[in-house]
C-alpha cells in the first residue's frame, strides 16, 4: 500500500480533531476528508475509528455503502457518463468508449498520467438532456452529437499536458 504524504497525514489529523467532540456519525468526517483529498485513504478510517470510538469495519461499512465515497485516488479532472436507460438509448455507451480513447481512463479508473477519472453514474434525474456527461460537475446534455463534452475534455488534455 502507497503511503500518504506528510500534507495528507495533517490534513486528515485537522478534519478528525475538529470533530472529535462532535456527537453523531463520522458521516461528516467523511465528507470533509473526501472533499479535501479526494478520496478516503485507509489511514483516514483509522483515525476516523479512533475520534469516534468506533471499529474501523463499521467506518469501512460507511464508506462502502455510500457511492460518493471512494477509497482510490481520484484524477485532478472528473468525468462522469450516465449510464441510465435514456442515456443509454442515447449512445452513452459510444460517448464511454470516446472519453476512455481520449483519455486513457478506464470506466471506474483513473488514466496512466493521473489527469483524468472516468466514473459511469446511474440516472442524473437530466433524462430529457440524454446522454449526459459532467466534468468536474458541470453537466453537458446531448454530449454525443453536441461537440461541447468531448471539446472541454481535449481542452483541458492540452492544458494539463502543456503545464508539463
Ligand atoms: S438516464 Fe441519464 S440522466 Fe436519466
Amino acid at each position: 500500500m502507497e503511503r500518504l504524504n506528510a500534507a495528507s497525514i495533517a490534513e486528515i489529523d485537522r478534519i478528525v480533531a475538529e470533530h472529535r467532540n462532535q456527537p453523531g456519525p463520522c458521516i461528516e468526517i467523511l465528507h470533509e476528508v473526501q472533499d479535501s483529498l479526494g478520496y478516503i485513504p485507509f489511514e483516514a478510517m483509522e483515525k476516523i475509528a479512533v475520534a469516534t470510538d468506533t471499529s474501523v469495519a463499521e467506518v469501512y461499512g460507511i464508506v462502502m455503502f455510500y457511492s460518493q465515497f471512494t477509497t482510490e485516488p481520484k484524477g485532478k479532472h472528473v468525468i462522469n457518463v450516465c449510464l441510465g436507460t435514456a442515456c443509454y438509448v442515447k449512445g452513452a455507451q459510444q460517448l464511454v468508449d470516446r472519453v476512455q480513447n481520449m483519455t486513457g481512463a478506464e470506466v471506474n479508473g483513473t488514466s496512466p498520467d493521473g489527469i483524468f477519472s472516468l466514473d459511469a453514474t446511474r440516472c442524473l434525474g437530466a433524462c430529457g438532456l440524454a446522454p449526459v456527461g459532467i466534468i468536474d460537475g458541470k453537466v453537458y446534455g446531448n454530449a454525443l452529437l453536441d461537440n461541447s463534452f468531448m471539446n472541454a475534455i481535449r481542452k483541458l488534455k492540452r492544458a494539463e499536458e502543456k503545464a508539463r
